[in-house]
């Protein structure tokens, strides 16, 4: 495995999907919301992630599809990897950029949990943690790290951006707002925990990917197709772990129950894909 490749899906941010009931996180620091299942015990998500560009490069026509798709589904929640708002992040909590990319866009009722992404901290970092938003938009929840208590799973969000070292040490023309991160080594020394996690799900990329890990159970999912793609640059991959790769816009739902996990990769115009599904503890 090309250890450069390895770190671009690892480290670059955002959702950690721990999947398990029996689950201690040591230090209970970080924000958790709880969040009922169905009454049948299953928790369905929809992961969707760089997506805030006014509508433009198909962004509303995924959100179309998520619609649609959610009326079907009935999502308990939806979860955004990050890259919320580009270029650059919100300007302020007043940047129309929040009704105009993200309030106007999506139209199902679904409450929101999302993480931030590099371009987010290429603007005012603190306007999209701000509760400010969740008055404007109830559906908005938005901060670093968190946790999603439910009876089937923990959701692990991570903000992992200031993971990448590159951001740090050549950040190019770009401006990070760093405001609440440093001194970085003690923000990751507090995230980075042992934890037996079995799905990592991280947007960045601009596809929608899944990689089966070959020497442990781990499923890594992408879910970075909410607006602009096509970019034709595909890194290689082992392809006995590659399962599947998409070049282009889409999102993902995430069905779990106490049994399994049923995951879909559905494209703009709402075919699924891919699909995979796994018994709980399916490593063995
Ligand atoms: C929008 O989606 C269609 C169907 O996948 C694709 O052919 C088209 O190139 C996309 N447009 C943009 C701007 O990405």
């Amino acid at each position: 495995m090309d250890s450069k490749n390895y770190h671009n899906i690892i480290l670059l941010y955002k959702i950690i999907l721990i999947y398990g009931l029996c689950l201690v996180f040591s230090k209970a620091e970080l924000p958790r919301f709880a969040h009922a299942t169905k009454s049948d015990g299953s928790l369905i998500l929809l992961v969707v992630g760089d997506w805030g560009r006014r509508g433009t490069f198909n962004q509303t026509e995924v959100a179309i599809q998520m619609a649609n798709v959610g009326r079907l589904v009935d999502p308990d929640f939806i979860i955004s990897t990050g890259d919320n708002f580009y270029e650059d992040g919100l300007t302020c909590v007043d940047d129309p950029a929040f009704e105009e990319s993200f309030s106007n866009i999506y139209m199902g009722p679904e409450q929101w949990y999302s993480v931030l992404g590099n371009h987010d901290y290429r603007g005012d970092v603190l306007a999209q943690l701000d509760p400010i938003l969740n008055q404007k938009d109830a559906r908005w929840i938005c901060l670093r790290s968190f946790i999603i208590s439910t009876d089937v799973a923990d959701l692990f969000l991570v903000d992992t951006t200031p993971f990448v070292d590159k951001y740090f040490t050549d950040p190019e023309d770009h401006t990070y707002d760093w405001r609440g991160v440093l001194p970085r080594e003690e923000y990751l020394s507090n995230l980075l925990k042992e934890n037996h996690v079995d799905i990592y799900v991280n947007g960045h990329d601009h596809s929608l990917e899944h990689i089966s890990s070959s020497d442990s159970p781990l499923q890594f999912l992408t879910s970075g197709g909410g607006s602009k793609a096509w970019r034709q640059t595909i890194r290689p991959w082992n392809p006995q772990e590659l399962k599947f790769y998409y070049d282009g816009q889409g999102f993902m739902t995430m069905a779990l129950t106490e049994n399994g996990v049923l995951f879909q990769f559905h494209d703009v115009l709402g075919n699924i894909l891919h699909q995979w599904s796994g018994s709980k503890g399916f490593e063995t």
